[in-house]
């Protein structure tokens, strides 16, 4: 069977651990923080894998905070991890001045930080529930073992009870949790303020947030010099793959390798109501849009994938922005469309998907020059892109979402028909069209014809 041979030897950490830059964008850190802290585990699997995957339900809360917040949720993400939110104080003041509602006049402000202390509570427990349990289920999903899923799952509980969503105190906290727990707060302040304030931060939350064993344990391997090496190294991706346990070492296959792609699908889209499903809609469109084309299975499959991933980039954009219920900024528009270039960034570190990162990119490109983000023209697009380009627009327009209806499908029609050949690729268009309608493509032998612009 095709789907469970080996995917030329790539190793599935080599996958996982390129995705994770992907999920260190939604959560305001610099790209490589999810790797990094792999760096203090042990030798064992499941704490590796845990460590590698243990943002993966970061996307699905950033949409809820943002409307806690009602601000830039990523900033407000990156900065949290910094603050010491369980102490009453100046340190949570400050924040919350900083954070709540900043684009807003200052009564409303205040009236808006009110509400956000009174519920901040039931808020932060829910926030965390919602995380935990779509990363925790991201990882059973990518078959990884109950020990991997409950560490994700209890990544935010604390040493003293006073953690989330269940208050688990010492032992019943699993280890990997407590070990995932500490190693991402080093790593953030070894990022911010360097090594000694990671350790110092450690130190003062140790019985509190961290077990204090463990917390012995990092002041000892920071003393020796041994828990920062190989931070800065440019290849920190390969050098994470190979701290992979020998006996665990997972080969990639076909299936793995798709469950990955459908489980980052999900990811991506949990990040808003207006990505609702989108990643999939796509996926379903391009492919129709490919057999139409008589695609052969394999380039089938990788359609599917780059189809599945390309919005990706979009865990770079603030909820603030992709769910603005009015006109854009020219500041926002740029951050809009910079989301196909990481997309690049993030697919083209994953081995085998060096051409397809490039198509996956080029989903907001247009014939013309007209798109984003690098404005290339008819002879850069791949048969790929152009039907990517296609599905993306089908898909945003013809799919039901949460707050509103589709378009019907001639009015969809008929904007695609617009659009080509111009800007979209009519083959394409009509091929998806004639798919939809269990009829005989239009236009295929006339790719000139002039269309309505
Ligand atoms: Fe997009
Ligand atoms: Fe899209």
């Amino acid at each position: 069977m095709e789907g469970a041979e080996p995917s030329s030897s790539i190793r599935l950490s080599s996958v996982i651990s390129a995705l994770s830059y992907a999920l260190d964008l939604t959560e305001g850190q610099p790209m490589g923080h999810s790797v990094q802290a792999g760096m203090s585990a042990d030798e064992q699997a499941d704490l590796y894998y845990a460590l590698l995957l243990k943002d993966a339900g970061c996307s699905s809360n950033a949409s809820r905070l943002f409307h806690i917040l009602n601000a830039d949720e990523i900033r407000a993400k990156g900065d949290l991890k910094t603050k010491d939110w369980t102490r009453i104080g100046w340190e949570s003041l400050h924040y919350a001045l900083t954070h709540v509602a900043t684009g807003m006049p200052f009564l409303q402000r205040m009236q808006r930080l009110f509400q956000v202390a009174q519920t901040q509570q039931q808020d932060s427990c829910t926030l965390v529930k919602i995380r935990c349990e779509r990363g925790g289920h991201i990882a059973t999903q990518l078959g990884f073992s109950d020990s991997v899923s409950s560490g994700i799952y209890s990544l935010d509980e604390h040493w003293n009870g006073g953690g989330y969503p269940n208050g688990l105190r010492h032992d019943e906290i699993p280890l990997f949790s407590r070990i995932a727990n500490l190693s991402q707060t080093l790593d953030v302040f070894l990022d911010t303020y360097g090594p000694e304030a990671a350790i110092e931060v450690a130190r003062k939350r140790s019985g509190r947030w961290f077990d204090p064993d463990l917390v012995k344990a990092a002041a000892s391997l920071a003393n020796s010099g041994s828990l920062w090496n190989g931070l800065d190294d440019e290849n920190l991706v390969q050098t994470v793959a190979s701290l992979e346990p020998k006996h665990r070492q997972m080969t990639a296959t076909e299936d793995s390798i798709d469950r990955i792609c459908a489980a980052f699908a999900e990811v991506i889209d949990a990040k808003s109501p207006f990505t609702y499903r989108h990643s999939n809609g796509v996926a379903d469109a391009a492919v129709e849009i490919g057999q139409w084309f008589g695609m052969n299975a394999r380039g089938l499959k990788m359609l599917r994938r780059a189809a599945l991933l390309h919005d990706i980039g979009k865990l770079s954009v603030p909820n603030s922005v992709l769910e603005k219920p009015a006109k854009l900024t020219a500041d926002e528009w740029t951050v809009v469309k910079s989301h196909p270039y990481y997309t690049l960034e993030i697919l083209k570190k994953i081995p085998g998907f060096e051409r397809l990162s490039q198509d996956a990119a080029a989903h907001h490109e247009k014939l013309d020059g007209s798109g984003y983000w690098r404005g290339w023209g008819a002879e850069q697009l791949s048969r790929f892109a152009r039907i990517l380009a296609v599905a993306d627009i089908f898909d945003a327009l013809h799919a039901k979402r949460p707050y509103r209806d589709g378009l019907p499908l001639e009015k969809v029609f008929q904007i695609l028909r617009d659009e080509a050949p111009r800007a979209l690729d009519l083959p394409c268009v009509e091929a998806l069209i004639a798919s939809k309608t269990n009829s005989e493509p239009l236009a295929f032998a006339q790719p000139e014809i002039a269309v309505a612009t």
